[in-house]
């Protein structure tokens, strides 16, 4: 049977409650696809007249985890920016994200930070991804993407990074 909403709520929770995180979350990541791929699930949450933007689906008040739906305007490259502390998982429901992963190669110690990219994939219909802690990535949508994004609590109240004028990222061929 087809995953729907609540029953990947509710695993999501027990995933998460029964082992640590980094076993936990590619299990996550492997329901979410299941929920991407019921057309039902896809249907009741997006439609083709919906404005780019941003909205929550579930929040989990035991563990905090979010679910997101997100309508990604066509033509945009974001910038590289991690999630602090928390940890997120990527899925696409209709086109692709364009991700980036970036591995920092100047010392901790130094104020600025300079990037290269470690590794770059696109995330298609059905296809997710978990990130850890830390992980700086970005994210591109050359056309009008639908992503649905878990996030492990509230990511605009925690300190994470994101590019400054002081950064660079140095592009490798
Ligand atoms: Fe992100």
């Amino acid at each position: 049977m087809a995953c729907t909403l609540n029953q990947f709520c509710a695993d999501a929770n027990a995933i998460l409650k029964a082992q640590p995180l980094a076993a936990a979350l590619p299990k996550v990541a492997e329901r979410l696809s299941e929920l991407l791929l019921n057309h039902e699930f896809v249907a009741a949450t997006f439609t083709d007249d919906m404005p780019p933007g941003r909205r929550e689906l579930f929040h989990d008040p035991e563990l905090d985890f979010y679910v997101l739906a997100h309508v990604q305007e066509g033509g945009k490259i974001g910038k590289p920016h991690s999630h602090g502390a928390s940890w997120a998982i990527y899925g696409n429901a209709k086109n692709l994200t364009e991700m980036t992963e970036y591995r920092r190669i100047n010392p901790e110690s130094e104020d600025n930070v300079v990037l290269e990219p470690a590794s770059k994939y696109a995330l298609r219909p059905g296809q997710t991804r978990a990130y850890g802690p830390g992980v700086i990535h970005s994210t591109a949508h050359p056309d009008k993407a639908w992503v649905i994004r878990v996030t492990g609590t509230d990511l605009d109240k925690l300190p994470r990074f994101h590019l400054r004028k002081q950064d660079r990222v140095l592009e490798k061929a």
